[in-house]
């Protein structure tokens, strides 16, 4: 016998439990497949939730060491706890896991822990640890298994020297040298982790730049700054192959022409993640991907070419971020309920958590050059916020583009202090199709790090009163 539900979804992520929950809300019968028996995957266990305490933990460290001296205060013998550092990681991550298994119990989700696998339309097996496979029915099945780190060829992950961001999140000593290849979101976060903590890092990329999404003008001052804080850059730098020598890893690049070697004692491959469907189904009930990037297609209402199987998240295309898989999580529950429900891709932020953060929603300065559009642009740096002074967290700016004929906000780029906060201000902006001039009218509260947001807005329109 097969128990029936209105909506089975496979994969408890941000993009996963976030449908399950939305579609319970809406009267749907719901239950929720994850094989993991920790709940809230990539984002809460490996991925957002534990790269931000052990950022927030290296960043405080950071303040001990060498600045809270400039605020009058004096530590004596700062020491270094590893262990209690990685277990209050832990601590955090199982507190917000736990908590998505309170959520599901109380919207009356059934969870089941185990591997799905689509055996036909609207047909499931669940192979369970320790018990025989369960059968499940329902009308709609909501993919949500989200994706998993790209390997480089030549350089295949071995768990402990040639390590994904996994297990770069648990590193049981503080490696001498790390080499982090690839300068994009993981990168860079799980570079500064360690180079705070004590490692010297160097930082391999292929491009000519780094953070290749965001404005080139914030990417090379965040370069800047990260190499004044200990970080190795080597751009146009392809990774070719590596090899044991003792206990560390050799490296072997092309970079510009030139072959290099680099020797360091872990190797962090980030370029990338793919969507990860192994083991899923997909070819036996044919449900359609995209022969190159590996991403399920869908169409609006998420829904796969085949009838009653969707995909969120990960899976399909777009920005591998967790506010955007949880967005289309309850878009694709009110569409599947009959309500009107989309997404704004044009207005999901996009975060790197280095310090100073980057914080940037809507267009870069190259995309609008691109599109041809005439522009205006306003800027204004964190050094002459008087918060920013306050908190000695000078570096950094806001940085906002306007339509030069409407004066409608197109993109909005910050380099700063808590840019990951302040960003919301720009996303709601976007939202409502609002111009530099709104954001310049709009009383912002003094002393607050948001007033770069208003003089970068007045700075469009040349009238900055702080600069
Ligand atoms: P990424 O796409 O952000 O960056 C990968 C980088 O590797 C790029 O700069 C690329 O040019 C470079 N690269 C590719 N092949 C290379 C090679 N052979 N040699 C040297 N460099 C090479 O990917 P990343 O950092 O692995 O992150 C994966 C996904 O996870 C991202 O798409 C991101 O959306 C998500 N993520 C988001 C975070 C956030 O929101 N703060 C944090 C961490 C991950």
């Amino acid at each position: 016998m097969s128990e029936r539900y209105d909506l089975i979804v496979i994969g408890a992520g941000p993009g996963g439990y976030v449908a399950a929950i939305r579609a319970a809300q809406l009267g749907s019968k719901v239950a929720c497949v994850e094989k993991s028996p920790s709940l809230g995957g990539t984002c809460l266990n490996v991925g957002c939730i534990p790269s931000k305490a052990l950022l927030d933990s290296s960043e405080l460290y950071v303040q001990a060491k060498s600045k809270l001296d400039r605020h009058g205060i004096r530590i004596g013998d700062l020491q270094l706890d590893l262990t209690k550092m990685m277990e209050r990681k832990t601590r955090v991550v199982k507190g917000l896991t736990d908590g998505v298994g309170f959520l599901l119990k109380k919207n009356k989700i059934t969870r089941i822990q185990g591997t799905a696998r689509l055996v036909g339309q609207g047909r499931v097996v669940v192979q369970q640890p320790d018990k025989d496979s369960a059968t499940l029915e329902a009308n709609a099945v909501l993919l949500a298994t989200g994706s998993e780190p790209v390997p480089l060829p030549n350089l295949a992950f071995n768990g402990t020297t040639i390590v994904n961001s996994t297990e770069a999140l648990a590193f049981e000593s503080i490696p001498g040298r790390l080499i982090v290849i690839g300068a994009g979101y993981i990168g860079l976060e799980m570079g500064s982790v360690w180079s705070r903590l004590g490692s010297k890092v160097v930082v391999l990329e292929f491009l000519p730049r780094i953070v290749p999404t965001m404005d080139a003008e914030i990417a090379a001052l965040l370069q800047k700054i990260l190499t004044k804080q200990g970080l190795e850059f080597h751009l146009e730098t392809k990774v070719t192959g590596a090899a044991a020598r003792g206990n560390q890893v050799a490296v072997e690049c092309q970079s510009k022409g030139e072959t290099k070697h680099f020797e360091a004692d872990k190797v962090l491959v980030a370029v990338g993640r793919r969507p990860y469907t192994a083991g899923l189904g997909l070819e036996d009930v044919g449900v359609a991907k995209d022969g190159k990037t590996g991403q399920v297609i869908v169409d609006d209402d998420y829904q796969t070419n085949v009838k009653g199987i969707y995909a969120i998240g990960d899976l399909i295309a777009g920005p591998m971020l967790a506010h955007k898989a949880q967005d289309e999580g309850i878009a694709f529950a009110e569409k599947l309920a009959g309500q009107k429900s989309h997404v704004n891709y044009g207005a999901i932020p996009g975060i790197v958590y280095t310090w100073p953060e980057v914080a940037a929603v809507g267009l870069t300065e190259e995309h609008i050059k691109e599109r041809g559009s005439q522009y205006r642009i306003g800027k204004f740096p964190f050094a002459a916020n008087g918060r920013a002074r306050c908190l000695d967290e000078t570096d950094g700016l806001v940085k906002i583009i306007a339509d030069a004929q409407t004066d409608r906000v197109l993109g909005v780029h910050i380099l700063g202090p808590r840019a990951s906060d302040m960003i919301a201000e720009a996303v709601n902006v976007i939202e409502f199709a609002g111009s530099a001039e709104d954001i310049a009218r709009i009383s912002h509260a003094h002393p607050t790090l948001s007033e770069a947001m208003r003089e970068a807005a007045l700075a469009v329109d040349g009238r900055a009163i702080h600069a």
